[in-house]
């Protein structure tokens, strides 16, 4: 009777344990659907390569970040082309990581780049303002060291923007491993240069303790510094991008300008395959970055860039139309703070392209 009771014991025991398991077992469950509910389905939302599906299945937290980078890469895009022929004008946002360009054109290189940048930048400010458990800030920058003001300590949160770089990498390139073709050498390299080229923008800031001017501990860190110089850095690598040839090497295939005397490419130059359609008419290439032609766009009657209606409309001609808009104007200062302003209507011609 005794051992029975005994064994009665252990199997309730063991019997409570496993319920309790079981109930622990769905908890966390219901805690990683809760997680991912910030972002439901995310992983189904976007077209996605098998590498990139399970990146994500396993990281939805980091792949909301990615989203946001993609998103920031179009918005810092439509910013640095609102003149040009080609104004980065994107047609559906859920296929962000689709053939960005059909064509190795320059303006895939900038895709591809400016991409592979904003998620890195994304991310790494993520991973700063403790949004995400699988970063935090930068290990490395621990202890003393110096600069021309002289000794500092590390302090505070530098960016660990090698993370960053890690999750940009993993999951832009997925796009291209599989594919060893000169298209995807040549988006593996603008995507590396788009990583290095965040990396490249920080800046140091510094705080000083203690009671005296004479700042006798300073603690420093390191942010990444706005997006926006990495956008006009891209651009110009853009306007200089290097036209190239991949080859077929002894172990693998590389990039040679096509210009023998020129200079080869370095890590941080845009490369290119093939020309880039004039943009003037509407193309019907897919992927998000397509071209809609210049018909329509608002062009300026006396400037004589790319801006202008001469070279903006490819020679169409343009159109004028006298409008009237309202906007803020003798805006000013009270104390304090605020700004007022009036509004101000005027009328003015506005030409468009043909
Ligand atoms: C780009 O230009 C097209 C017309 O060609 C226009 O419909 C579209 O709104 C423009 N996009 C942006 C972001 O300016
Ligand atoms: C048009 O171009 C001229 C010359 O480049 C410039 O001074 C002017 O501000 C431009 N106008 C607008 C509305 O952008």
């Amino acid at each position: 009777i005794r051992s029975y009771f005994k064994l009665k014991v252990i199997l309730n025991l063991y019997l409570i344990l496993f319920t309790s398991y079981t109930i622990f077992h769905r908890f966390i469950g219901k805690l990683q659907a809760l997680s991912s509910t910030i972002e439901p389905h995310i992983c189904e939302q976007i077209s996605l390569v098998p590498a990139q599906k399970n990146y994500c299945d396993n990281h939805p937290k980091i792949m909301v970040r990615v989203r946001d980078g993609a998103q920031t890469a179009i918005s810092e895009c439509q910013f640095q082309f609102k003149n040009d022929r080609w104004n980065c004008s994107t047609a559906d946002k859920r296929q962000v990581f689709g053939k960005v360009l059909q064509r190795g054109s320059r303006e895939a290189a900038f895709a591809h780049a400016i991409t592979s940048a904003a998620v890195t930048y994304e991310v790494t400010r993520a991973c700063s303002r403790g949004h995400l458990i699988e970063c935090s800030c930068d290990g490395r920058k621990r202890g003393s060291s110096k600069d021309n003001t002289g000794k500092f300590e590390w302090g505070g949160c530098s960016d660990d923007v090698q993370f960053g770089m890690s999750v940009a990498e993993e999951f832009i390139d997925a796009n291209e491993i599989a594919q060893h073709d000169g298209r995807a050498i040549m988006n593996l390299h603008n995507n590396r240069a788009g990583r290095k080229t965040v990396k490249a923008f920080k800046k140091r800031k510094c705080k000083c303790h203690g009671a005296t001017d004479t700042c006798p501990l300073r603690t420093c860190w390191e942010e990444l510094d706005e997006f926006r110089l990495t956008g006009n850095y891209l651009k110009r690598k853009y306007d200089g991008a290097v036209r190239v040839t991949v080859r077929q090497g002894s172990r693998e295939m590389t990039l040679h300008t096509t210009v023998s005397s020129h200079k080869p490419p370095t890590k941080r130059d845009l490369v290119y395959l093939e020309d880039s359609p004039n943009y003037c008419i509407r193309s019907e290439a897919t992927g998000i970055f397509r071209s809609l032609g210049t018909s329509g766009r608002e062009c300026n009657l006396t400037s004589k860039g790319i801006d202008g209606c001469a070279l903006l409309c490819c020679g169409r001609g343009h159109d004028t139309s006298r409008v009237t808009r309202t906007r803020k104007c003798n805006c000013r200062f009270h104390f304090c703070c605020e700004i007022r302003c009036k509004l101000c209507t005027e009328t003015l011609d506005v030409y468009t392209c043909k």
